[in-house]
């Protein structure tokens, strides 16, 4: 009898090991699932920005000013869209809104019909988003 009772709680305990384990185990799962969503959600934004960014050297080649328009446009509303940024990363946070008012800037010189003025700006552009893929090759965020 005492025999018997031993061995029935050796496994309770053992049960109740494997379950917290595999509890943990999906507690675990759900997190990673989580993060691979967001980097899913991260390289779709990225890819689109890679494409607007295309339109816009499509736009400036061939004189489409409504081309450069609606891909700042589209890069902006991107960007605004993004909150993915913590408030403690300043610096990429930074270049975030640099970004953002170059993008401005070459919404406005493809207004004024301003061809070079919109190619000069579109490099910059270019410059802030090599500065803040850099900063995170830096950083481990
Ligand atoms: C404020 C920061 C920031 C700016 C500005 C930025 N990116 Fe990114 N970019 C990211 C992050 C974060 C990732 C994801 C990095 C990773 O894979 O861990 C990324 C990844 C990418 C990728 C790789 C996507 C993939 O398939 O994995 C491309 C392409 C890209 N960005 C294009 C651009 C272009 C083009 C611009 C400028 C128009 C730009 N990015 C501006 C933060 C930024």
């Amino acid at each position: 009898m005492q025999k018997s009772i031993g061995k029935i709680l050796l496994g309770l305990v053992l049960l109740m090991t494997i379950a917290a384990g595999s509890y943990g185990a999906w507690v675990q799962r759900q997190d990673q699932d989580q993060d691979d969503q967001d980097a899913i959600i991260m390289r779709n934004l990225m890819r689109s920005k890679l494409m607007y960014s295309q339109n816009i050297v499509e736009g400036l080649s061939l004189g489409r000013f409504d081309l450069i328009e609606s891909a700042a446009d589209e890069l902006l509303r991107i960007g605004n869209a993004q909150q993915w940024i913590p408030e403690s990363e300043t610096e990429l946070l930074r270049i975030r809104d640099e970004m953002n008012a170059t993008l401005n800037r070459v919404k406005s010189a493809a207004e004024r019909r301003n061809l070079e003025g919109a190619a000069a700006r579109y490099f910059e552009l270019t410059m802030k988003c090599i500065d803040c893929h850099q900063t995170l090759r830096k950083t481990d965020f």
